[in-house]
């Protein structure tokens, strides 16, 4: 069986292709997650993707993919990025674990208002891809494949 790459969105990502359509562009998330499922594929991965508004629904998916035994997990926390310790303090329960973790944004966070400036949880992760659109994911795909190894390891 292929390693499992575990793919969370955070709160108001399931509103893609109709929230604020000048700054986050008309791609849905079903469009974002059908484009992992298959460059996943093509990688060698199972991609699973789970959506949640609340801060408890994120950390209990960081739990799941640590407790599926994911090969790696791909975030876009949304705003909880820039606040959630709660968020934060599971990315870096399963990083320690040694767990590999990509952390994407959509848009250039640092350039847009000062309070998204600061990512609480990109400390706890391997890397972050922002600022793409919709390929901050498939850039940040690639980069997990590449750290997890498509041996399962
Ligand atoms: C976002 C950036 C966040 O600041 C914002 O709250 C989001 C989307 C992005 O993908 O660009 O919900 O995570």
């Amino acid at each position: 069986m292929a390693p499992l790459i575990w793919i969370i969105h955070g709160p108001n990502l399931n509103l893609l292709g109709r929230r604020e359509v000048p700054i986050y562009g008309k791609t849905t998330l079903a469009d974002i997650n059908h484009r992992l499922e298959s460059l996943g594929r093509d990688l060698g991965f199972e991609v699973r993707a789970t959506q949640g508004d609340g801060e408890g629904e994120v950390v209990r998916a960081i739990h799941a993919a640590w407790d599926a035994g994911a090969a790696g997990i791909l975030i876009n926390p949304g705003a909880l990025a820039h606040y959630s310790y709660a968020v934060r303090d599971a990315l870096a329960a399963v990083l320690a674990a040694g767990l590999p973790i990509v952390e994407v944004h959509l848009t250039n966070v640092h350039a847009r208002e000062e309070w998204r400036h600061t990512l609480v949880t990109a400390p706890a992760t391997t890397g972050q891809v922002v600022g793409f659109g919709p390929a901050s994911y498939e850039l940040g795909l690639r980069a997990l494949a590449g750290r997890a190894g498509s041996d399962g390891g």
